[in-house]
This record gives structure tokens, sequence and C-alpha cells, in this order.
């Protein structure tokens, strides 16, 4: 795999909230640029799906879609592809969030296919048994993220240090390469320092940013934490 991603790494997904939404969408990627060259941080911004290309060609951090189906290019109406999401220049892609579920055939397409396109994956999961079953076709990172804390402000690592803890020793038993990242509630740089000390390679999170009222500071709150 040809692409490399700085460790520890923050990853903000835009979802879909209006104030992610347009030109504030693209105003949060160019924060979180900023906040990455000035304080020398990996940051991964995942743009509403149609702002992906124009946001892909603005910014120098890597930018990853928010999904994408397990569909070859061709007659499809409305889905996102790997070919197209590469097009757009995106790095990678999420799969699997918890708000947008696939097959398990569909999550071992996507990886497979990513890899051939050298696009990285980060696959979502809800538990342990789930991480270890993805960590078996060698996404680029898993995701560990209890959906009951998603939006909360509850940060996994403070709630639930234990998924994270056995999350990053099971997945790498099985794959020693994966990244491992954890998510939900992750809203200060407490939290990220949680989630590192349990040893995940970084965090994945929404709300903490997308919402805040100032999300230049609560950027620069969640790296204070590395
Ligand atoms: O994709 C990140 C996510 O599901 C966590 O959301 O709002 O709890 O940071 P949030």
């Amino acid at each position: 795999m040809g692409r490399k991603i700085d460790l520890p790494v923050i990853v903000l997904n835009e979802k879909t909230y209006l104030e992610s939404a347009g030109d504030r969408g693209f105003e949060l990627a160019k924060i979180c640029e900023a906040v990455s060259a000035e304080q020398g941080m990996s940051i991964v911004i995942c743009p509403q799906q149609v702002e992906l290309a124009k946001i892909a060609s603005s910014v120098k951090i890597p930018c990853f879609a928010q999904h994408v189906e397990a569909v070859e290019p061709g007659s499809h109406t409305g889905f996102v592809t790997l070919d197209s999401i590469k097009a757009a220049g995106a790095t990678g892609t999420l799969v699997n969030h918890s708000e947008h579920r696939l097959k398990i055939a569909d999550v071992e397409f996507i990886i497979g296919k990513a890899a051939s396109l050298d696009l990285l994956t980060i696959v979502c999961t809800n538990n342990i048994a789930v991480s270890k079953a993805v960590a078996e076709l060698k996404p680029y990172a898993v995701a560990v993220e209890p959906p009951e804390l998603i939006g909360s402000g509850r940060s996994v690592s403070k709630e639930d240090p234990g998924i994270v803890e056995e999350t990053v020793k099971e997945v790498k038993r099985v794959y020693a390469d994966c990244v491992v990242l954890c998510g939900a509630g992750v809203t200060n740089g407490e939290d990220v320092k949680a989630a590192i000390e349990l040893g995940a390679d970084g965090v994945l999170l929404a709300s903490g940013v997308v919402k805040a009222k100032d999300p230049r500071a609560a950027l620069l709150d969640l790296v204070s934490g590395v």
C-alpha cells in the first residue's frame, strides 16, 4: 500500500450536519488544514459527499469519503464508487459507519478494491468481535465506535476504556499493521490523551468539532491531548 498517514491521527467526519454543509464544510476543512500545519498534527477530513472533490482539491490534508457503495462503475444511479472518489482526489474512505452499515461481503469488496486503487479504508466497527472479524480482511484501519456513545459528548476512551484496549489488542493480534482508531463522544484533549494511552493510533470524531461554537478552538484542544 503506497499511501501513508502519520500517526497519531485525528479523523474528522463532517457527517451531514447543517454546520458542515456547503461553505461551512469547506471552512471546517480549511481550519483542519491550518491546525494540521501549525501544530504538526496529522488530521484527516471526511467532507460531505457532495463537497468531496472541491475540498480534496483545495486542502493539503488527506480527504476521505464518508461512504462508498460496493459496486463497480457502470449502470447505477446515485451511488458513489471507489473509482469516483479516487477521481475526486480522495485518499480513502470510511466504510461501514454505524450510520451507514454494509454487509460483510460488501466490506470485503470495498477493502480489496480500495487496496487495488491505492485508496485507504477506515472500517468502523461497533464492538471487539466485529473489530476482530474486520481485521481479518486487512483494511488500512479499524475504528471502533460504540453506537450508544455517538454524538453523546461522553467519550468512548473514558466511558468504555475496555473496548478500546481490547480492540487494539485483538486487532493487532490478527493483523499487526492495522491502524486502530476509536470514536464516539470524543470532545477534548483529555479524551484524545486517554485514547492514545489505551493504545489507539488516533480518534474518529464529528460533533465535538462540527457543532462546536469555535471549531478551531475545539480542534486545538483535541490536539493538546496528543
Ligand atoms: O464518525 C464519527 C462518529 O460516529 C462519532 O461521532 O459526534 O460522537 O464524535 P461523535
